[in-house]
């Protein structure tokens, strides 16, 4: 259903909700804003915990955009995760590949670190939207991909913290990631 405004103008059902203070129904799409947790990782095996958590929720299609620094430990968290789904081999740092991809029976997953990306086009030229529509893509420097980012999407920025082997990660979930990163059980 479309109203007019006052000012004659048609407003769709989120203004509806706005301007005459109806809650929302369970027939309309729900516009979630962001979820954001803050989670200190103490050691190694934190992060593997926090990895592993996570693989677990994952599903095709999705694109989980690993940020931080060189060092960060962005790899790391990528091995947990492909090691969680089943991938029994070694998971080198695509840091001169590019891509390495994983086709593993519980999906595909591509894991990029695009570091020396310096255009959209090159990436592209990876198949990048195949594995949007159909693999778990893990993305080192997704910054580099610019609006070909999707909205739906969990950021993990890591960071570093007081001692050597401790980081902050820093999830924030958009779309479809909002309920499973409030829901995440750590
Ligand atoms: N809690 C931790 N979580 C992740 N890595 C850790 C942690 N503690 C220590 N490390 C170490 O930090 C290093 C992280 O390196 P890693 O290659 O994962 O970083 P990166 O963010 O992928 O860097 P780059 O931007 O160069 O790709 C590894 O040597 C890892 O063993
Ligand atoms: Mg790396």
């Amino acid at each position: 259903m479309a109203v007019r405004s006052r000012r004659g103008k048609l407003v769709g059902p989120y203004h509806i909700a706005n301007v005459v203070g109806h809650r929302y129904n369970n027939d309309m799409p729900r516009p979630l804003s962001p979820a954001r947790r803050e989670i200190v990782l103490s050691d190694i095996q934190a992060t593997q915990t926090l990895a592993t958590s996570i693989a677990l929720l994952a599903l095709p299609g999705d694109v989980v955009a690993l940020r931080g620094n060189l060092g960060s430990g962005k790899t790391t968290f990528a091995r947990f995760f492909i090691a969680a789904r089943g991938g029994a081999g070694e998971v080198p740092s695509p840091t001169f590949t590019l891509l390495q991809v994983y086709l593993l029976p519980a999906g595909e997953i591509w894991h990029f670190d695009l570091y020396r990306i310096e255009n959209e086009r090159d990436v592209l030229e990876l198949g990048i939207d195949e594995a949007f529509r159909d693999a778990i893509s893990l993305i080192e420097w997704p910054e580099r991909l610019g609006s070909l980012l999707p909205n739906d999407r969990l950021d993990i920025a890591l960071d570093f913290a007081d001692r050597a082997d401790a980081r902050r990660a820093l999830l924030t979930g958009q779309g479809s990631w909002v309920e499973r990163v409030v829901a995440l059980a750590i």
